[in-house]
């Protein structure tokens, strides 16, 4: 019986893979000629193109397009419609909403709570050292996973879900994402089939599970909260005793505020997928950066050396966050690492409306010079940000370097490039940018100043061990052990000054 079911799904999805290759195949040749003779990367297999390549290879050499329904679907599942997957009027009146919870002086207040969690860590680095004997061998992306996911959860709820320390293990949020975080480092042919066939989906499977695990426990997690802060600020409970503002309490906040029309409101439902959002897009992406920074650091000593130095010159361990946005060397570090390993390698878009696309480059068809091509509504896109970040027309020759001194003279082309931050697409821009950027890059300075002012880092294998996972977030991956999954394993000495 479970032999002709799989022979059957096996001959349905081969049929739904021709079917969409004749009907790429049909709307390809209706766009026209210019369309059509755009240059493409050779196709090495028959049935699935360049999709294992658009996987494997580094995206820089890559021009090709995702199916929009198919990304929808696979966030949705983990995330619900929040902010990331809603679009028009609807994702404008969600941005009026959340946009005040992001503004810089709301971050600011979060300095502190970036710091105590990045001491955290550095004590927990330091007994490590000890019960190692000097110098301590540990997989740096775990534990800047667990911090990040610290912080977030306070910082989104106002909770200590206690990743680090290890004190809850059984809190049901921290489980959940743990559970997310057993992430993919192989390619297999089934999650990229259900990944390009939603329809696939009616078929379960072991992530789809945990992330509709995930997703609930976040969702009940978050339901209760609201409703404690909606209480809370009618008057009905007394509030609680906050440090300081957290997300959901800002957002309950601002989504009650006269000055917002009824309808212009979120529904309870609305919040709640809101704060899926903020948990998810909030954490993950900050640790895989910080994971790149000690990578590019433990690579280049001196850089590390000069970087050290100009952290060491702070007297205070706790700088307020002008002070730590005053280190010049500690920019131009985090700048150079956003835009080398941008965490998300490309991102899709699709046509709302039928529209013309200026061309950087004019391209010669058949002697006719075009500058601008046309495209028609509902034309996917792919915005290539690796490739861009790392375009030698753009930032010269050297453009696949860790060079950090770039940033103080940086080529006129570079400048041209509309990211909102860091002349890099990471954070990418328009109407879906990154709506915590600089909760973010503030995290980042904090945690970077407070490890490199008291170890020295150097990596624990070979750099050419160190991959990137296939997935939609490139963590980093030892090569040569896929099954360990994510993991960047690095030697960690206390510093003595020479
Ligand atoms: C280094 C860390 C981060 C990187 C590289 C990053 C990158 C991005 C990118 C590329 C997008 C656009 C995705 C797309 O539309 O294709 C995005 C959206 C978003 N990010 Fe971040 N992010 C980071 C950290 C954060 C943090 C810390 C938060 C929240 C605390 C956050 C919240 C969001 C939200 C809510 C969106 C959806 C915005 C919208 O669609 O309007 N991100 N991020």
């Amino acid at each position: 019986m479970l032999l002709i079911i799989s022979a059957s799904l096996t001959c349905a999805v081969i049929f739904v893979g021709i079917y969409n290759l004749w009907l790429a195949r049909i709307r390809v040749s209706s766009y026209g000629d210019v369309f059509y003779q755009l240059p493409g990367p050779a196709s090495p297999s028959l049935l699935f193109g360049v999709a294992r390549q658009f996987w494997t290879t580094d995206p820089t050499e890559q021009h090709e397009a995702w199916k929009p329904l198919a990304v929808r679907t696979f966030v949705a599942e983990m995330v619900g419609t929040g902010t990331l997957l809603s679009e028009g009027a609807n994702h404008r009146r969600q941005r009026r909403v959340v946009n005040p919870t992001f503004a810089p002086a709301q971050t600011r207040q979060f300095t502190e709570l970036f710091l105590v969690k990045a001491c955290q860590l550095r004590d927990i680095l330091a007994l490590e050292v000890a019960v190692q004997g000097g110098v301590a061998r540990v997989d740096i992306y775990s534990w800047l996973h667990k911090m990040s996911l610290d912080v977030i959860c306070e910082a989104a709820f106002g909770c200590n879900i206690g990743a680090l320390s290890g004190e809850r293990q059984s809190n049901e949020l921290f489980d959940a994402f743990r559970l997310v975080a057993q992430q993919v480092t192989r390619m297999s042919i089934w999650p990229m089939l259900r990944f390009f066939f939603p329809v696939l989906r009616v078929f379960p499977e072991e992530q789809s599970r945990r992330f509709a695990r995930a997703r609930q426990v976040m969702g009940d997690f978050a339901g209760k909260r609201i409703k404690e802060k909606q209480r809370e600020l009618d008057g009905s409970k007394p509030k609680g005793p906050h440090r300081r503002g957290d997300f959901l309490a800002m957002l309950v906040e601002a989504n009650m505020d006269q000055k917002i029309a009824v309808m212009q409101r979120l529904s309870d439902q609305n919040i709640i997928d809101e704060c899926r959002t903020i948990l998810t897009a909030g954490h993950d992406t900050t640790a895989i950066t910080l994971s790149w920074t000690i990578y590019c650091l433990a690579k280049h000593p001196e850089i590390q050396r000069q970087l050290r130095n100009e952290l060491r010159a702070i007297a205070t361990d706790s700088p307020t966050m002008d002070e730590l946005a005053a280190l010049h060397y500690l920019d131009c570090v985090l700048r150079e690492v956003v835009r080398l390993y941008p965490v998300l390698p490309s991102s899709l878009r699709i046509t709302s409306e039928d529209t013309v696309l200026p061309l950087g480059e004019p391209i010669n068809i058949n002697g006719e010079i075009h500058d601008r091509i046309w495209l028609p509504r509902n034309t996917p896109i792919v915005i290539p940000i690796l490739a861009l970040n790392r375009d030698k027309t753009l930032w010269g020759d050297d453009a696949f370097d860790f060079r950090p001194d770039r940033w103080d003279n940086l080529p006129k082309t570079a400048s041209t490039m509309p990211g909102i931050w860091g002349n890099s697409l990471t954070f990418l821009s328009g109407p879906h940018a990154c709506i915590g950027y600089r909760f973010a890059i503030n995290e980042m300075k904090a945690t970077i100043f407070t490890l490199l002012r008291t170890y020295d880092f150097e990596l624990g294998l070979s750099a050419d061990d160190v991959g990137q996972t296939p997935t939609m977030l490139r963590r980093p991956m030892r090569l040569s052990d896929p099954d360990s999954g994510p993991q960047l394993p690095v030697l960690v000495r206390p510093y003595r000054a020479e």
